[in-house]
């Protein structure tokens, strides 16, 4: 961008350029975040919410009760905007949501069989949420809770972190937990999930963002005629209380091949197990590519908009759920109903069960160890 268009776009923007004489001018580079009150909780804790906005990106707004990403507003090829993240109006949606609408989940995110995991010889046991497993962390888990939020400022401009500290035993799980989460966006039109926990006793993690995406806008339908590619060779099939059986299955040949990009709907009825005892698809695939580099994992467009997601990851696996237990009872923040199959989830994680599961890729964090994760969400339009 030339000197003096950038002046212009700041004055759009209503800041005041700062000139400085044969320099590059330096008044507010890369993102800005303003934050407001977003409601106070039952228990009278003031909740906030914060905008991202940079030139390139989407604008996002996130809350701390939660980290909930509550919106995405994105262009569409012509240039009009839409909100391609499913989500509520206000803050007593997010206190009463039982969908993980885009929020931050922990301490374990997915399912731990039979609610109980063992460790170092000694046996934990959570609480069954879910059939007779443990989902996302348990009824109180990390979406639930209020983090603490500052607003960061660095060369490119402002961060959000969010800070949540899980005290020893809370939800079963052993270990005080320090989990830090950073927002941020990137001029390519990422949104960045940078993810570090410590413990000071031996535990398990896993941390994601469970944002639900509809690219033609939150509460447009189903994502059936969404185009997916999936960088997956292998994915874990389940049992019927969705538990990975502990094989690492070829997609080759299956419902589940996404190598090359597929509707998300071509196949999702199909006779096959699998896919019936996900309603769909519900499914952990393992992301090509060694784990701790940020690879692309998912690509997805939708034709009629142009609009194109890419999610890249550190994390072992991805989740791919098609929001087969909405049904159209959730309003969203338009007051359109969320159908089944009105979004799909792309959820970075270490694999489900990974507790019990010895084989998997560890998620084990001892003291003196850092875990970290790192997750893009990319949009972009496809012409
Ligand atoms: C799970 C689904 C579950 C959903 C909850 C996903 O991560 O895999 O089975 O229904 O989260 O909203």
């Amino acid at each position: 961008m030339t000197h003096s268009r950038r002046i212009l776009r700041l004055a759009l923007f209503g800041l005041t350029p700062i000139l400085c004489l044969g320099a590059e001018m330096t008044a507010q580079a890369g993102t800005r975040i303003e934050r407001k009150a977003f409601g106070k909780t039952k228990s009278g804790e003031s909740v906030e919410l914060f905008t991202l906005t940079r030139a390139g990106a989407p604008k996002v707004a996130i809350t701390n009760l939660g980290g909930y990403v509550v919106s995405m507003l994105a262009p569409d090829r012509t240039g009009r905007i839409g909100d391609v993240t499913l989500g509520f109006k206000d803050l007593a949606g997010y206190t009463g949501d039982t969908s993980y609408f885009g929020c931050l989940v922990g301490r374990y995110a997915n399912r731990i069989a039979k609610a109980a995991f063992s460790l170092d010889g000694k046996r934990y046991a959570l609480s069954a949420n879910n059939g007779p497993n443990s989902l996302h962390g348990g009824p109180t888990g990390f979406c639930s809770r209020l983090w603490t939020a500052a607003v960061k400022s660095g060369k490119d401009g402002d961060t959000l972190e969010l800070k949540y500290v899980s005290r020893d035993g809370e939800e079963g799980y052993p270990g005080t937990l320090t989990a830090t989460v950073v927002y941020s966006l990137r001029e390519d039109g990422g949104l960045v999930i940078d993810y570090s926990a410590t413990s000071d006793a031996p535990t398990v993690v896993n941390l994601t963002n469970h944002a639900y995406f509809n690219l033609a806008g939150e509460g447009e339908g189903t994502i059936l005629d969404h185009e997916l590619q999936l960088e997956a060779d292998a994915f874990t099939p389940v049992d019927a209380t969705l538990i990975p059986t502990g094989e690492l299955k070829p997609v080759a040949e299956t419902p589940f091949d996404f190598r090359k990009p597929v509707a998300i709907g071509a196949r999702i009825d199909a006779a096959d197990e699998q896919l019936k005892f996900g309603g769909g698809y519900d499914h952990n695939f393992v992301v090509r590519g060694a784990p701790g580099a940020l690879r692309l994992a998912a690509r997805v467009v939708e034709k009629k908009s142009g609009r194109t997601l890419e999610m890249f990851t550190t994390e072992p696996g991805v989740q791919f759920y098609t929001g087969n237990f909405l049904d159209g009872k959730v309003v969203g923040k338009a007051g359109k109903p969320y159908l089944k199959r009105g979004a799909f989830c792309l959820e970075a994680q270490h694999y489900p069960d990974s507790p019990n599961q010895p084989d998997f890729p560890s998620a084990v964090l001892r003291p003196g160890q850092q875990y970290r994760q790192a997750t893009v969400y990319r949009l972009s339009v496809t012409k």
